[in-house]
């Protein structure tokens, strides 16, 4: 059984992926912002008491902060790390205001910065530590003006940064034995994603678990799509 933090694991791909984690029989300590209102954790915790459901607002440090400085004093371990809140922006390069781009920057990489940084006393107690960060081909530069969508500037921004922190942290982790990738969903059925997406969400989460489960046990620095493909940065 292995100890696994999601972020923003109250809806859309963090929910189900708590949902398939619980069920193949691991431990999940999912992060929400109000775990009060998050209704459909709740019912999951009723069915599996592997499920611990934290109050986490990745934007905010004091909030990332008092969450894992609570996990480190009770030597808790992550094993898997999801670094999977996310906000979007569609807005253009000629509509996005700076208070919305600072505003996807602080959750999209602010947010996984911060809570990378925390979780590393909870990482280093396990044996094989890996930090998964929820990337996307819009995040791509090498696919930019290979395909009909883009325009999102602010979120196309935040996972381009996102995958130079996947880069740097698996440089400067490299030593800890702490592993860090980029993932990409695919295009997903969720609030984020709208419903004309390619992929159902528990499709897209069956496919990266796959992914990870076939995982060379020294792939870190990468960048990889659904299916497992290498993805150009
Ligand atoms: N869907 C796609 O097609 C797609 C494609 C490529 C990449 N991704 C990436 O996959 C990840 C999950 O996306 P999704 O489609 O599942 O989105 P979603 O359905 O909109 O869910 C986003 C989740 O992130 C949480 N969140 C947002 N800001 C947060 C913050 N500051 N602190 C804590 N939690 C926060 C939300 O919590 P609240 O309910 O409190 O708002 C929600 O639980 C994102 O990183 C996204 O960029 C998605």
């Amino acid at each position: 059984m292995k100890t696994i933090f999601i972020t923003g694991s109250n809806r859309g791909i963090g929910l189900e992926l708590t949902r398939q984690l619980l069920r193949s029989g691991n431990r999940v300590l999912a992060g929400s912002r109000d775990p009060e209102k998050a209704e459909s954790l709740r019912a999951l915790q009723r069915e599996f008491e592997q499920l611990e459901i934290l109050r986490l607002s990745v934007d905010q440090e004091d909030s990332v902060l008092s969450c894992f400085d609570q996990l480190a004093s009770e030597n808790r371990k992550v094993d898997l790390l999801f670094n999977n809140a996310g906000i979007i922006d569609w807005s253009n390069l000629n509509e996005v205001s700076p208070d919305s781009l600072e505003e996807v920057y602080r959750t999209n990489l602010i947010g996984a910065l911060l809570v990378l940084r925390a979780s590393l006393p909870c990482l280093r107690k396990s044996s094989d530590p890996l930090v998964v960060n929820l990337s996307s081909r819009l995040g791509s530069i090498s696919l930019r003006g290979n395909t009909q969508l883009g325009g999102a500037l602010a979120y196309q921004c935040s996972k381009a940064a996102l995958n130079m922190l996947t880069k740097q942290g698996a440089i400067d982790l490299e030593p800890q034995g702490i592993r860090v990738i980029s993932l990409s969903p695919g295009w997903v059925k969720t609030e984020l994603g709208g419903s004309e997406a390619k992929y159902e969400v528990g499709e897209s989460v069956r496919l990266m678990l796959e992914t990870l489960q076939n995982l060379d046990p020294k792939a870190s620095g990468i960048f990889l799509g659904e299916e497992g493909s290498e993805i150009s940065w």
